[in-house]
């Protein structure tokens, strides 16, 4: 049984008489415990992909199954994380997880068990000492990290990863990536994360989906990354299977696929 299935998924935007299509004919289907990346070239669809898992845009034809259970709109079983944090402003760091797990364990924890059970999550992306400071107060990346943590407290089926990275310099990155391998690890979560960056793919991830360009973009081709875990990054940078997954990779994205549009 597949746990997360995109099945036969198509996308048209329509703005007034001009219609187009963005995806066709998605087909994917991910373990529970998997960690997919989608990598495509900008424009080609992947947000809207992974909106589409997340309940945050209709597909067109096709459907999105969750344990065999059709998603159509929104839910904490699938938690997103963006580019861009999505903390609210006026609350500190503790009250944006907080908020989240009030919402999903309202009736099955206590309000003892719901502030244990924040404060355990901010300490696993370790942002407990940081309780207290609003998102004005911290960094890039630590804002991103409460994201990440108010995403776990929901204990979602899915963690759904929008270029989760994507705005944070090369040094803060490196060190977040390491942090959701971790976690990835001592949680066993289900993660499709969607990333530009093709070493950042290869390091995280069980299967890489690459998507053609658009418009109907598709899967091209799927790769699976067959590198044992716990993975290291600088041990990686030399091992043949990471070399010769990150070259087709490569190769995909700026051989086959040339990208099309300026962006
Ligand atoms: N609400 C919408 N209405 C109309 N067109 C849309 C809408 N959302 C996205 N699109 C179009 O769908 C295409 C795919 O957009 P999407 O954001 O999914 O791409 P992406 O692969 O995530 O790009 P990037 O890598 O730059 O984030 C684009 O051409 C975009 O203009
Ligand atoms: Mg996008």
């Amino acid at each position: 049984m597949a746990y997360l299935k995109l099945d036969h998924v198509d996308k048209v935007f329509t703005r007034g008489t001009a219609t187009t299509e963005v995806l066709k004919d998605i087909n994917l289907t991910i373990e529970k415990g998997e960690y997919v990346s989608i990598i495509g070239h900008s424009g080609c669809g992947k947000s809207t992909m992974l909106n589409i898992v997340a309940g945050l845009t209709q597909a067109t034809t096709g459907g999105v199954l969750l344990e065999e259970r059709e998603v159509n709109s929104p839910g904490p079983d699938r938690a997103v994380v963006f580019q861009n944090h999505s903390l609210l402003p006026w609350l500190t760091v503790y009250e944006n997880v907080r908020l989240g797990v009030d919402k999903v364990f309202a009736k099955s924890k206590t309000r003892a068990e719901r502030d244990a059970w924040t404060m355990h999550n901010l300490n696993l992306v370790q942002m407990a000492h940081a309780k207290d400071k609003r998102p004005n107060e911290i960094s890039g990346g630590m804002k991103q990290r409460v994201g990440i943590a108010r995403a776990l407290a929901m204990e979602p089926k899915v963690l759904l990863l929008d270029e989760p990275f994507g705005a944070l310099d090369a040094l803060t990155r490196a060190h977040l990536q390491d942090s959701v391998m971790a976690l990835h690890q001592k949680l066993g979560n289900t993660i499709l994360m969607i990333t530009h960056d093709v070493d950042e793919a290869v390091l995280l991830s069980d299967r890489i989906v690459m998507m053609t360009n658009g418009p109907s973009a598709h899967i091209g081709e799927v790769l699976e990354v067959a590198l044992p875990r716990p993975r290291k990054r600088l041990e990686l940078a030399t091992n043949p299977t990471y070399v010769k997954c990150r070259q087709r990779v490569l190769e995909f994205l700026y051989e086959r696929h040339r990208f099309v549009e300026a962006a």
